[in-house]
């Protein structure tokens, strides 16, 4: 049976240079990082190379970088840090954040008493930007903003510019998840207005539970795991050493081949959505996602003309045929909860047909697409 991997929002497939330097690793490095022999040093190596190399593709300085078992780990530790220990009492964020922010925000809330205000979301699931200003300027205890820098249900794309000139502006703190972007879009972190930024190593080609937190210097931020004195204390629990190495491969790899790459992608998704348009009658795509000059080139989301009854079980149908994809909406099963993201932009008319999002990598070819098509056609006209 034919396989289709269109899930690279979820995670992604390793690079085989990446899976080559972890068994490296692993085989070769097994000391612990902290012990002062030659084993511990060799693999402590690994690690403040890790960190030298990717604090230059972000460029930032080396002690800014943290590293975390992922993207989730380095939200919490922003959040929860600017409340306990910055004096945070007011979080600005939005409805369509991750679940590893708005979660996070909530529990906070819950424990602390702080307020949180939601900017407005438009349909095309941009922020309202002047509802952001006006939440800065009648802020008036201190405040950080979380908003992530492209979303990984509708792929749009923050103007991260923007919001850092606002921040900075208002003299507020900015969070910004950046799982999405980083290793798809050539982000410069020193010239961005950010603070604090999560990443995750998954979604690069790279491992599964690892990432890092970007910490702006003498931010104050404190631990979110005490213990031992790695991470200069930042982050307690010997590193995954293969883990971090393995991140470092992918972020290299991405770094190194993102221009063709992006170019090859972007290619393959704009043939998607041709198709789609030629193809499927009455098919919209969610939050603007066909633009790419607004929406991220890895994804696209699509509400399709499928009767309530079919649609509970189209992902199946997908399934079976061996196309991997994720649901992006609602309620066309009545247990199942819908995208919070979606319930936020689409019409409730919109939200009971089902939503699909596709996402691709280097990995993807047009032939695939086309047997998707094929596949979506057989399971309408039937
Ligand atoms: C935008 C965003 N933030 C955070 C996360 C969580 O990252 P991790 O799986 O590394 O904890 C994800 C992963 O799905 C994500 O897409």
């Amino acid at each position: 049976m034919q396989k289709v991997y269109f899930d690279s929002a979820a995670t992604t497939q390793l690079r085989p240079e990446v899976i080559d330097k972890m068994t490296l690793v692993l085989r070769e490095d097994y000391g612990n990082p902290s012990s002062t022999h030659g084993f511990g040093r060799s693999a402590k190596n690994h690690i403040e190379q890790a960190r030298k190399n990717i604090a230059k593709y972000l460029g930032v300085k080396a002690s800014e970088i943290i590293f975390t078992s992922g993207g989730t780990e380095a939200d919490n530790l922003a959040l929860n840090s600017a409340v306990r220990d910055l004096g945070v009492e007011h979080i600005i964020t939005s409805k369509v954040e991750h679940h590893a922010v708005l979660h996070t925000v909530q529990e906070i809330q819950t424990q602390t008493n702080i307020s949180v205000s939601y900017v407005n979301i438009t349909s095309d699931g941009s922020i309202d930007y002047e509802h952001l200003k006006k939440l800065l300027v009648t802020s008036s205890v201190k405040t950080l903003v979380s908003l992530m820098h492209v979303n990984n249900e509708i792929g749009t794309i923050l103007d991260i510019e923007k919001v850092g000139s606002l921040c900075s502006a208002e003299g507020v703190l900015f969070h910004s998840d950046m799982v999405q972007s980083i290793g798809h879009l050539d982000v410069n972190l020193s010239e961005l207005n950010v603070d604090f930024t999560a990443v995750s190593a998954h979604k690069f080609h790279g491992p599964k539970g690892v990432g890092f937190a970007y910490i702006k210097k003498n931010s104050g931020l404190k631990p979110l795991i005490y213990g031992g004195e790695q991470e200069r204390g930042y982050r307690g629990g010997t590193e995954g050493v293969h883990n971090i190495a393995g991140m470092d491969e992918a972020l290299r790899l991405a770094y190194e081949h993102m221009t063709e790459e992006k170019a090859y992608i972007s290619n393959l998704k704009q043939y998607f959505v041709d198709q789609l348009r030629d193809q499927i009658d009455g098919v919209k795509f969610n939050a603007n996602c066909c633009d790419l000059s607004h929406s991220t080139y890895t994804l696209i989301n699509v509400c399709l003309p499928i009767s309530q009854e079919k649609a509970g079980i189209l992902l199946f149908q997908l399934d079976i045929k061996g196309i991997a994809c994720s649901k992006g909406s609602a309620c066309q099963s009545g247990s199942s909860k819908g995208s919070h993201v979606l319930t936020e932009i689409l019409s409730e008319e919109d939200m009971l047909k089902p939503s699909i999002r596709f996402s691709f990598s280097k990995y993807n070819t047009k032939e695939e697409v086309d047997y998707v098509i094929g596949v979506l056609k057989e399971f309408m006209e039937n």
